[in-house]
């Protein structure tokens, strides 16, 4: 695929991965990028740098008549990356469970469905990719991210049912499934982190490649969706480790 004609819209795309996704498609040479965004101050200094190719567009996720006008501006887009995303950490030992659970859904599952629903015809005309950031924990489940894992699971289910429904339209359906990436995200995780260039670096090849559709963008996820596969059971243990060992850290 030839990135140099691609007109791109990320969501999240402010900071964190989302940012390194813009990063990355400009050192490419994309055509144009729409960076989603729910202020266009965040972005002031960085379109600065190349208002020509990058264009703010303000796009809560979560907000209807956002997205009624990312559908109307964005008729060029033929890179779609469903970026944007929240975490809280909680258990079952949590009194905000019940409504983490649902804010994240909100952001993590119902937007991108949302999003994904409304930008299929564009896509489909333009011949389009369909990109979205799950994670390493749309597959297994840490315990002491109980509800975020839950929001990733249920994108994990709309991505592979937009593949099915999508692919044979012409649309290529890709999940992007990072681990621990060192973002505001992931600050309060005590665990090795990868850098966000990695993500986008390793999603860019794959979109070049012209066939991988599941991007396991570093050591973590790679090894532990290798493992998942091989034994899920003792992928289950060793993630119930992991959390006694951050509790102990
Ligand atoms: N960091 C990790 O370890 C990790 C690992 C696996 C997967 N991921 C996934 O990667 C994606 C990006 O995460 P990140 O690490 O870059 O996180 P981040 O640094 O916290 O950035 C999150 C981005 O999402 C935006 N966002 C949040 N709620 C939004 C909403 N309602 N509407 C529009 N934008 C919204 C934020 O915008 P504001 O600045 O306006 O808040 C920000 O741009 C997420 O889907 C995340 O689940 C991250």
């Amino acid at each position: 695929m030839d990135i140099k004609n691609s007109v791109i819209l990320i969501t999240g795309a402010n900071r964190g991965i989302g940012k390194a996704y813009a990063e990355a498609f400009l050192k490419e040479g994309a055509k144009k990028i729409y960076l989603g965004v729910r202020n266009s101050d965040s972005v002031k200094e960085f379109v600065a740098e190349n208002p020509d190719v990058l264009v703010p567009l303000k796009f809560d996720v979560t907000n209807h008549e956002d997205l009624q006008n990312a559908t109307q501006v964005a008729q060029d887009v033929n890179i779609l990356i469903n970026n944007a995303g929240i975490l809280f950490f909680d258990d079952f030992s949590s009194s905000d469970l019940q409504e983490n659970a649902r804010k994240q859904m909100e952001v993590n599952y119902f937007a991108p469905l949302a999003i994904t629903q409304k930008f299929a015809p564009i896509l489909k005309k333009n011949g389009g990719v369909l990109i979205t950031v799950s994670s390493i924990v749309g597959h297994v489940t840490m315990p002491a991210i109980n509800s975020y894992c839950a929001s990733k699971y249920a994108v994990q289910s709309m991505i592979l049912a937009a593949r099915a429904q999508f692919k044979p339209q012409g649309v290529r359906v890709m999940g992007v499934y990072p681990g621990p990436i060192d973002t505001d995200m992931a600050t309060d995780l005590p665990m090795e982190k990868f850098p966000p260039s990695a993500v986008a670096e390793q999603t860019l090849k794959a979109i070049k490649d012209g066939t991988t559709e599941d991007v396991f963008t570093d050591a973590f996820s790679q090894e532990t969706y290798a493992a998942f596969r091989q034994d899920p059971k003792a992928v289950e243990e060793r993630m119930l480790m992991l959390d006694a060992a951050d509790e102990a850290a």
